[in-house]
């Protein structure tokens, strides 16, 4: 479009202005286009350069109308996450907004990619929002902890009412064209070209007196309406403040005007700012994108994966082959014989089944990927694929033998991966003739659905390994974290210590609901033991088995789940576990407490009581000190790589922004004089991270380690 702008001899008038925004006349209409990679986010230097623009335009009696759009990828993806929690320097966007509104001149702006936050917020201030068919709009600053800060929770209600307002800015969820247009939050869905239907419309709005969004009075909402969804969101909120401020902000946009609305906005906007919530979520942002960042990985380029192998379709496997072929990569499913093949395959159409049934997907895109899905007993088969995961029993001798196979099918150039939680890579990749293309890809259950994805790297795994499993976390949507090798790698390493502190709590006078409610109270979505009765605790019986002969004799051990499943209290799927189960209801069971309190009792260990603050720092201090070793042995590269995994692989709360985060905001003193007491009472058990005393006794934190 700009060429043919210059092309028609259009006055380029982008000389004078920084570079941040380039700006063109296309007839009687100025054109701004944002121009600030990689996301144009409205710093400092954008929102001096659109107000000077703006403000410019009101005098030049050549310009008649004004349309404002983004230059690259994305129109806007709002504030600039870099500034917050900086002084905010002039001018602040809500003026440049306010600015743009009262012009005298129509405003029109042209969204694609993404309109997000103060992206959006320009757009409101606008007299007209058209978008491009592929584009996306919202106000995402809940999900840092924020609510919009430029005037979005006062315009917005009053553009589309304050209803489906509450529920955006609530959520923070993105909508599209279709949808922006049906909610009215856009004026037009461009059909071809969007800047030239941009240009067009401004130019058709010439001469006309635009009305102000912000004089506007918000429409009233159906009383039913509007008391479900503030329902709904209160219900959601669980712990986090962002959402219920902004029931009190969109409700304020019913009753007060909008020159009162704004101030208040902007004061619950920088009361959040410098809240530990928004800390934790910024943190976690930033954590997210720099994951996959290693020095030695510069450079590397990754392979071209497109034909998965997925060895073993039980639930792991199927949810595996669920999410390559949700990403678009062909799959090949393979088992060892027909019945177990169509157990998979029945287990894949559940899946796609369900998505159906919840309106994530449609029929025709259920049978797009069934397309790419290719189900056989044939291991020869796999010498196709650029890329094989094994998703088997969890035993090494099994997993041996099949690597031995391997080893003669597959070509010099496919990547092999092992899905194990906990076993040792190391004689897997020697099994192998190019232990360098090994590694692990340790997936969550149900694969398909949740967000973590450790990759675990083996001794000699290469470079151009782990950088292609990055870009495959990456293609999968996943946030995918390097991990080194260890027993549990990462994060069931951290939640074996996190389960061994529930479990001793036990032994020395707490109660199963009582912990539950502790870790519930701070955050957790369920409590560890009754997380435990969902996975079911005949696996932990199992594997306590299978590891007792080489358990040490002096290391503390709690037998209880022995007792428990010995009762065949195997947990929800028995009816019966830590607690008793009731049409689906979780009831403490005073058999359970009493067999608790026995073996407390038989101990010989002090019984007391415990806070629901000293549970959560015992548990706190018992990730933290694991989190703190796995740093030190290089087995994370970073402690936001820990967050990482416990916030999206086990529940912490994201507003707490993982546990090393939060162990910064408690002050780590306070973690080592907890851990010190755990580890004068455990003895073997525990022992106090020597990282963490370093950081401790320099003064140092976690977030510096981060390099933030
Ligand atoms: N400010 C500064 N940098 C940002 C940014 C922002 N708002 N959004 C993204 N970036 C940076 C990322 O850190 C990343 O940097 P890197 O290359 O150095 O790692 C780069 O832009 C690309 O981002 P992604 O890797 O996330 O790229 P994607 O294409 O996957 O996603 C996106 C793009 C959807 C825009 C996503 O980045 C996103 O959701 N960004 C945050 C949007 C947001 O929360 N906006 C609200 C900000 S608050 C606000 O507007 C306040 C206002 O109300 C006053």
């Amino acid at each position: 479009m700009s060429n043919e702008l210059s092309a028609a001899g259009e006055a380029d008038l982008g000389e004078a202005m920084p570079e941040v925004l380039r700006v063109w006349r296309d007839g009687e209409v100025a054109v701004f286009e944002i121009d600030n990679p990689p996301v144009n986010a409205t710093s400092q230097s954008v929102r001096r350069a659109l107000l000077d623009a703006v403000q410019r335009a009101q005098s030049e009696p050549e310009t008649k109308a004004l349309v404002i759009c983004g230059a690259g990828r994305t129109f806007t993806a709002g504030g600039d996450i870099s500034e917050f929690g900086k002084p905010p320097r002039e001018p602040h966007l809500p003026d440049v907004i306010n600015r743009i509104e009262e012009s005298a001149k129509p405003v029109v702006v042209a969204w694609h990619g993404t309109a997000l936050g103060g992206g959006c917020e320009i757009g409101l201030g606008a007299h007209k929002r058209i978008i491009a068919k592929d584009g996306l709009v919202g106000l995402p600053e809940v999900k840092l902890g924020l609510l919009p800060g430029a005037g979005g929770t006062q315009r917005l209600p009053r553009l589309i009412g304050p209803v489906a307002a509450l529920d955006l800015i609530a959520t923070g969820r993105m909508v599209g064209a279709e949808e922006a247009l049906r909610l009215g939050l856009v004026d037009a869905i461009a059909r071809d070209d969007l800047r030239a239907e941009a240009i067009e419309l401004a130019r058709g709005l010439i001469g006309q007196m635009q009305p102000r969004l912000s004089l506007r009075n918000t429409p009233a909402a159906e009383p039913e309406a509007w008391q479900a969804m503030v329902d709904k969101v209160n219900r959601e909120a669980r712990g986090r403040m962002a959402p219920q401020r902004a029931i009190e902000l969109v409700s304020q946009s019913l009753t007060l005007p909008f020159s009162i609305g704004q101030p208040n906005e902007r004061r619950a906007f920088f009361e959040l700012m410098n809240s530990e919530q928004s800390r934790g979520l910024r943190h976690l942002f930033l954590a997210e994108r720099e994951a996959g960042k290693r020095p030695e990985l510069a450079g590397v380029t990754p392979r071209d994966v497109r034909q998965v192998g997925v060895i073993g379709a039980g639930t792991m496997g199927s949810g595996i082959a669920v999410a390559f072929l949700d990403a678009g990569y062909k799959v090949m499913l393979i088992e060892a014989d027909d019945a177990a093949l169509q157990a998979g395959l029945d287990r894949v159409n559940g899946l796609y089944l369900r998505s159906i049934r919840s309106g994530r997907i449609d029929e025709n895109t259920r049978l797009a990927r069934l397309a790419n899905l290719a189900p056989t007993t044939e291991m020869g088969r796999l010498a196709a694929c650029d890329l094989v995961i094994e998703a088997i029993f969890e035993d090494m001798g099994v997993k041996l033998e099949l690597m031995k196979k391997l080893a003669g099918l597959l070509s010099a150039s496919t990547l092999i991966a092992t899905n194990t939680s906990y076993l040792d890579l190391e004689p897997m990749a020697d099994a192998l003739p190019a232990p360098e293309r090994f590694l692990g890809l340790h997936f969550f259950s149900p694969a398909h659905v949740m967000k973590l994805l450790e990759i675990v790297r083996a001794r000699r795994t290469s470079h151009e390994a782990l950088a292609t499993a990055l870009a495959i976390g990456r293609k999968l949507k996943k946030i995918a974290v390097i991990s080194g090798v260890c027993e549990g790698f990462i994060g069931n390493r951290i939640l074996a210590k996190f389960r061994a502190q529930c479990e001793f709590m036990l032994e020395e006078g707490a109660l199963p609901r009582e912990i539950d409610a502790a870790m519930e109270a701070f955050g957790l979505a369920m409590g560890p033991f009754a997380v435990q009765d969902l996975a079911g605790l005949d696996i932990a019986w199992a594997r306590r088995k299978r590891l007792a002969a080489t358990r040490d004799p002096n290391e503390r051990d709690v037998p209880i789940v022995d007792r428990l499943c010995e009762l065949g209290r195997f947990g929800q799927k028995a009816g019966k576990g830590w607690y008793t189960y009731e049409n689906g209801r979780r009831v403490p069971d005073p058999a359970v407490e009493s067999l608790v309190r026995a073996h407390a009792t038989a101990t010989g260990r002090r019984q007391r009581s415990f806070s629901a603050q000293e549970i959560q720092n015992r548990v706190l201090t018992a990730m933290v000190n694991e989190g703190a070793k796995i740093v030190g042995e290089g087995i994370a590269a970073r402690p936001a790589d820990v967050d990482l995994v416990l916030v999206n692989g086990y529940g912490f709360p994201n507003w707490r922004g993982g546990p090393m985060h939060h162990a910064d905001m408690l002050g780590l003193a306070k973690i080592v004089v907890i851990a010190e007491e755990t580890a004068a009472r455990d003895g073997q058990a525990f022992s106090v991270a020597p990282l963490l005393k370093e950081l401790v006794a320099s003064q140092g934190s976690f977030a510096a380690l981060n390099g933030g």
